[in-house]
């Protein structure tokens, strides 16, 4: 088993970007705008098919650890506001690119979608379908708090259409859970995963952390066990990032109960190790699948992408977000819709497309997204396929990633006959190496959570 000295985890556990996109976000400016994403959408192929991703900005209850854009509501009403705004945005993107275009991907997240009712699920059913072509066997998928819902409210999201769920589990220490308030018991979640099941949901996704508050090697061992008892077929284990200037409510969070660096990178250690035990293959930095799961096939046939949603098998290249602080991926750019609820509405009520900011994507950056892609999914950079898709523009990258090669005295980065690869030693640091490729990340220094 590979050994990790202190001094390598801690020079390495320096804040960098996930690069779920390049250029990344705190990298977008107003200089892209709603005439530009009307530009684009008008410009998309009749026959390409994309993927759409809703963002439900609510809960019923805020998690102190949560680093997501979403607010906590005590009542539906602001939430049925919002989707009135939300029908708005589906039929002006709709009519903007001039045809019901077909879609192969669903993805809700948040915020809580899971806690829609049924006849706002069935008018957002409705109204997605009047607006765009929903292949019959398109994805649609989910993310659950089990701790807002019943067994019997699962009917309504079956009903919509549901193939995919995403469960937040966290941690199921009874500890843990009081610092980060989120009760949640593992019963709960077993009847909520049981009840999808039993109504044809075919893939279920469990979210663990490490990194929490009071987390201990044994705390993340046991849920873990726990976790996987529960057969999922995907796992994702995020380290916990903690942002408390970003996010007010993680001041509610002691920094002193947080686990160190280096415990930090025992406890990924300990999970992805258990995971594997388990017969989970370890997908890119973050997943982990059962070996027949859409994404271990992606893996092994170098299919496997990285957006704004993570690791995904969904091949498409146009990705349009829906809902507040959404972010769209076009051939030319990326765009961000507003983030706050006011500002999404009064846009709306004006008839124009939400959106704040973003940026677009030179043929360099293209070069440095692939490259940059293919180090986090595969650990490896092919030149020969980089130079085949980008040209010249190619050569700067692989320019730089020879002098990271050359550079490096900590056997984690090297030259091979292909092009390079990210050593065993190497991968927990991927996000650090890949950092050393970003064109940006000099020029306009920003605050991210830890690498590892
Ligand atoms: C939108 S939430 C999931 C759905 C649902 N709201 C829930 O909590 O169960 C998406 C996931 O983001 C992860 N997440 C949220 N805040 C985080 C943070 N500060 N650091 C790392 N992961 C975080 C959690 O694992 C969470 O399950
Ligand atoms: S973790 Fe999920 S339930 Fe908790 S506040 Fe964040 S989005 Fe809401």
């Amino acid at each position: 088993m590979t050994t990790f000295p202190a001094e390598l985890i801690l020079d390495y556990s320096a804040p960098v970007p996930r690069y779920t996109s390049y250029p990344t976000a705190p990298n977008f400016t107003d200089a892209v705008n709603s005439q530009n994403v009307s530009s684009w959408m008008s410009a998309l192929p009749a026959d390409e098919a994309v993927s759409l991703y809703i963002h439900v900005p609510f809960c019923d209850r805020l998690c102190w650890f949560c680093g997501c854009h979403t607010q906590h509501v005590k009542r539906y009403d602001p939430v049925r506001r919002y989707l009135d705004s939300l029908y708005r945005e589906i039929a002006l993107v709709s009519d903007t690119i001039g045809r019901r275009q077909l879609v192969r991907q669903l993805h809700l997240g948040g915020g809580s979608p899971s806690l829609l009712r049924p006849q706002d699920l069935r008018r957002l059913r409705s109204t997605l379908d009047a607006a765009f072509e929903i292949e019959p066997d398109a994805e649609i998928s989910l993310e659950f708090d089990p701790t807002d819902m019943i067994a019997e409210d699962v009917e309504s999201f079956c009903a919509f259409g549901v193939t995919r769920a995403s469960l937040g589990v966290q941690d199921f220490d009874a500890r843990v859970q009081s610092a980060i308030n989120r009760p949640q018991s593992f019963a709960k979640t077993r009847e909520i995963i049981d009840a999808l099941r039993h109504g044809g949901v075919e893939s279920v996704n469990i979210d663990a952390l490490y990194g929490l508050p009071f987390q201990t090697d044994d705390t993340v061992r046991r849920t873990i066990e726990q976790v996987v008892s529960l057969s999922p077929d995907r796992v994702a284990l995020f380290g916990y990032a903690h942002v408390p200037w970003i996010k007010r409510h993680q001041t509610m969070i002691d920094e002193a109960s947080l686990p160190g660096a280096l415990s930090r990178f025992r406890q990924s250690r300990i999970a992805a190790a258990a995971l594997q035990r388990s017969g989970y293959a370890a997908i890119g930095i973050d997943h982990f699948a059962k070996p027949a799961d859409a994404l271990c096939v992606a893996l092994s046939k170098g299919r496997l992408r990285r957006n704004f949603q993570g690791y995904t098998a969904d091949p498409c290249k146009t990705l349009i977000g829906l809902g507040t602080s959404s972010i769209s991926q076009f051939a030319q750019g990326y765009a961000q819709n507003v983030k706050t609820v006011q500002a999404y509405d009064r846009t709306l009520e004006d008839g124009r497309l939400p959106i704040e900011r973003g940026a677009t994507i030179s043929a360099r950056d293209r070069a440095t997204a692939s490259a940059i892609e293919q180090l986090m999914c595969g650990f490896a950079l092919d030149a020969t396929r980089l130079r085949q898709d980008h040209g010249a523009h190619a050569d700067g990258v692989l320019a730089k990633a020879a002098m990271i090669a050359h550079r490096d005295e900590d056997g984690l980065f090297e030259a091979v006959e292909t092009g390079f690869r990210v050593t065993e030693t190497g991968r927990p640091f991927v996000r650090t190496l890949a950092s050393r490729l970003d064109d940006y990340l000099k020029q306009r220094p920003a605050r991210f959570s830890a690498a590892v």
